[in-house]
């Protein structure tokens, strides 16, 4: 069952929550939010784009001539991208999927250290496979797509560059295309065709976990270097386009995932076309003009509807209106949260326009069959069909994949000596140098004199994993250590290298303790690696709860040592208390592998004069508080603490007070979470149990074993769930997230979990009402007797008091599931609101 988790792996896996969340085959629709119909009326809002790669009627001629001798089955096989956990390369010789791609984290024979020729190897196996007829009948050779975001950063030994937000400070579009053009000659030394980047996300909300992954909150970057990235990354349209040295791009993720409410990843974009256009859209008009080949479709919602199945925006505004004649991918089964949709089962994406399907897992093989059995069935017609193969074959031919030798026999495969190659290196180190963005220099304390005797402290000084972040070997960018970055260095090694050199001293001490006193100290820290949803916060607060860094600050401060401090993050943090106790504070962002480009701007050259100035500009306004997450250029009551745009050269004056406010106010962290108004709210799925089954709630009647939920009318149409336990096997209902959720906000001892029920009829003996931290954590109340007290019929509302849970273990930093209702006894039972809220609502039942 495992294998048919919709979310996630690595992560997911080592907390062994498998049973938890089997079945999340079926996420529901995340959003009480309806479908803004009339929002979408105005297709002029979206420009006709005039694109750099003319259609060839010699090509198109060939195509069609290919579609007719193709059968259904071969032509289903193109619209297929499985995973390479999930199929062998006699799968591939069996399907001749069109594509396939490696997740984060996923690597030829599931090894972290696989070397460059074993990807090669993979590469060939597959294309191989792939042309290989005698199964199939079907020759067309298969691509690979790969996430290389920040380099090609799945493989032991590459060029990590800086994350989007430090490249975005730089504001350099022709580094950019050095560095795309840098990733793409690092992935076509495996054998690699395809890179899903450049991500053109605008980011409105800080608290998304992906913010580090756009480089602005506004378009203007955004559009800048969507076209230098994919000139980078294909080649100039006019020049050597889809050439040797060059890889397919993607502009993803379409459209609006850097604008959803609250910063919710997979969340529900809520504004209007216009704004849609003008803010999210910008990186697509850059990115097509410059010929990108594939755009990813979005997560998220758009007003409720589901990108993966609105044919408006896919096919009305994408490909109609504007043009783009390449084809559309979808993202990490996203095609399965549309309502109705499985991950096996989902004609609405092809209806609504996605091409390909990205289908991980092993869903890959119903939805094969049942896509096969959609279109002869006429739910999906055979125009519609030829239409994406069309497009996957013309992007195919543009990128002379049936005339290139296969991946091995490359001009680049197998030089190893391009992965991670010492030019590439220095593109990286530049860029490094040019993103840093300098908050904070009181008295001109740096560039700091190399002669000198140097403490470097932190938990991130000599940490290459921490400096380079999600996407970095693993999917959220954990478990690595200095060793498995060959060739790089950490912020602390190239300090130490330059001031050993110039003839100071560098001590090394993480708590900051020290055998001689420093004359200063830099202290490195920040935020720990996360990807997607992983990295969602509530507020901006940094180590809110813990400030251990600011502990170490103030200490070394204490001693009379003025303290450099070195952020890492993936986002603006309120660090005020960090900022007062620096003397001088530079946001490092995630440089990366080239540690070092860091000691190049601030340290002294000999003579004291600095060798690189500051370059970078903040391109996210940094908050005044915790609670401003969305506080963006161009707002009407524009007040950050630091706006767009700043960045401290040498010898410019100050901007911050060294007294800023402490006071968090009250933290909008929420005082509460809703969990359940007429709907699952985001990211809350309602999953059903029976057994050891489990199958997420996607329509209005379903049943799994011995539990059914079907929606009624309490106050207005469909706003309550009921639920009949038969008492045939131990079931549940559980209300569960893709990610961990942190909800450490709610640790008070008045928060609650509240929940509007009813019941007709007999209550079993037990009825559990709880939380879930993971598969051996988790915790509940006995609720059997408040519901037998309860007058049949009729509305009343549970209060569970979260310090009971707590008290049982409950770890609140990290919860899955934020309800469940469990018996094993025959039962009816409904639901019509379900939330958490940090004060007492009203009196909770008794810990038992
Ligand atoms: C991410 C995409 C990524 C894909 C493949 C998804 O979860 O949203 O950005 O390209 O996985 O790894
Ligand atoms: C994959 C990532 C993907 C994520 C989606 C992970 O298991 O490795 O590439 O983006 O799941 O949730």
């Amino acid at each position: 069952m495992l294998n048919t988790l919709t979310l996630s792996r690595p992560l997911l896996l080592t907390l062994s929550i498998g049973l938890l969340l089997a079945g999340c085959s079926k996420p529901a629709p995340t959003d009480s939010a309806t479908v803004n119909a009339e929002s979408k009326t105005d297709i002029t809002i979206w420009p006709q784009l005039s694109l750099p790669v003319a259609q060839d009627t010699a090509m198109e001629q060939a195509i069609t001539e290919r579609l007719a001798s193709m059968t259904l089955g071969q032509k289903i096989a193109q619209m297929i991208q499985p995973e390479i956990r999930d199929i062998t390369v006699e799968d591939m010789r069996k399907y001749g999927f069109g594509s396939y791609l490696n997740g984060g984290g996923a690597f030829p024979n599931d090894d972290k250290y696989a070397t460059p020729a074993d990807w090669i190897a993979l590469a060939e196996a597959m294309y191989q496979a792939s042309i290989d007829d005698s199964l199939d009948g079907s020759n067309i050779p298969t691509m690979w797509g790969t996430d290389a975001v920040h380099g090609h950063n799945n493989v032991i030994g590459a060029t990590i560059f800086p994350h989007n937000i430090g490249l975005g400070a730089a504001n350099n579009p022709a580094l950019i295309e050095q560095i795309a053009e840098a990733t793409a000659r690092e992935v076509m030394a495996t054998g690699i065709d395809w890179v899903f980047a450049p991500t053109v996300a605008v980011v409105r909300d800080d608290r998304w976990g992906r913010t580090y992954e756009g480089y602005s909150e506004d378009p203007q970057i955004v559009r800048s270097y969507a076209a230098a990235i994919v000139r980078g990354l294909q080649g100039a349209a006019d020049g050597d386009f889809l050439g040797e040295r060059r890889v397919i791009s993607t502009v993803k993720h379409f459209v609006g995932d850097g604008g959803t409410s609250g910063g919710v990843d997979q969340g529900n974009t809520e504004i209007s076309e216009e704004e849609l256009f003008r803010i999210h859209a910008q990186g697509y008009v850059g990115g097509l003009q410059a010929g990108a080949q594939t755009v990813m479709a979005s997560f998220n919602s758009w007003n409720g509807s589901k990108i993966h199945g609105d044919k408006y925006l896919l096919n009305d505004v994408l490909k109609d209106r504007m043009g783009f004649d390449g084809f559309i991918v979808g993202d990490w089964n996203g095609h399965g949260q549309i309502p109705g949709c499985t991950n096996d089962n989902c004609p609405q994406a092809a209806n609504a326009g996605l091409d390909v399907y990205m289908v991980p897992t092993q869903a890959w093989k119903p939805l094969y069959y049942n896509l096969i059995a959609q279109v002869e069935a006429g739910d999906i017609s055979m125009a519609r069909i030829d239409d994406a193969v069309r497009r996957v074959l013309r992007v195919k031919k543009r990128a002379g994949l049936f005339d290139k030798p296969s991946p091995a026999n490359r001009p680049l495969a197998g030089r190893t000596e391009l992965i991670g190659a010492a030019e590439h290196r220095a593109i990286a180190r530049d860029a490094v140098r040019q993103s840093l963005v300098l908050l904070k220099n009181q008295q001109n304390l740096l560039p700091l004199n190399p002669k000198q005797r140097i403490l470097v402290a932190g938990p991130g000084a000599d940490n290459i994993g921490q400096q380079s972040g999600g996407w970095t070997i693993s999917w959220q960018g954990t478990g690595n250590t200095n060793a498995d970055f060959p060739g790089g260095s950490s912020i602390y090694a190239g300090i130490q290298r330059q001031v050993a050199a110039a003839g100071g001293s560098v001590e090394l001490s993480s708590d900051g303790s020290f055998s001689q006193k420093p004359d200063v100290a830099i202290v490195v820290f920040g935020e720990e690696p996360y990807a997607e949803g992983n990295g969602d916060l509530d507020n901006l607060e940094y180590q809110r709860g813990h400030k251990t860094d600011l502990a170490l600050l103030q200490q070394l401060k204490a001693q009379g040592i003025p303290v450099v401090s070195l952020f890492i993050s993936g986002r603006p943090l309120w660090v005020n208390a960090e900022l007062n106790a620096s003397d001088a504070f530079v946001a490092v962002w995630l440089p990366g592998s080239e540690g070092e480009g860091v000691a190049d701007v601030i340290l002294a050259k000999a003579d004291g004069s600095a060798q690189y100035d500051f370059h970078g500009k903040l391109t996210f306004s940094w908050p005044v508080s915790p609670n401003q997450t969305a506080v963006n250029r161009g707002d009407a009551d524009y007040q950050p603490l630091l706006p767009y745009g700043f960045g401290l050269r040498y010898g410019e004056p100050e901007l911050l007070s060294s007294s800023l406010s402490e006071d968090s106010g009250e933290l909008s962290g929420p005082s509460e979470l809703v969990i359940f108004e007429r709907a699952p709210r985001s990211p809350w799925l309602l999953q059903l149990r029976s057994g050891n089954d489990s199958d997420m709630v996607t329509s209005s009647v379903q049943q799994l074993g011995a539990i059914s939920s079907r929606t009624f009318d309490n106050q207005v149409q469909e706003d309550a769930r009921r639920f009949e336990f038969d008492g045939s096997a131990a079931a549940a209902l559980s209300f569960i997230s893709p990610f961990p959720r942190d909800l450490r906000a709610f640790t008070g001892a008045d928060s609650q979990l509240s929940v509007q029920l009813q019941r007709r009829g007999p209550v079993p003996d037990t009825v559990l009402l709880g939380m879930e931290c993971g598969a051996d954590c988790k915790a509940s109340q006995n609720i059997a007797a408040t519901l037998a007290a309860m007058p049949e019929g009729e509305w009343q509302t549970v209060h569970i008091s979260l310090s009971c849970l707590q008290q049982q273990g409950l770890n609140l930093a990290q919860v899955f599931s934020v309800l469940t209702v469990q018996s094993s006894g025959a039962l009816n039972l409904s639901l019509a609101d379900a939330r958490i809220s940090s004060a007492a609502q009203s009196t909770a039942l008794a810990c038992q």
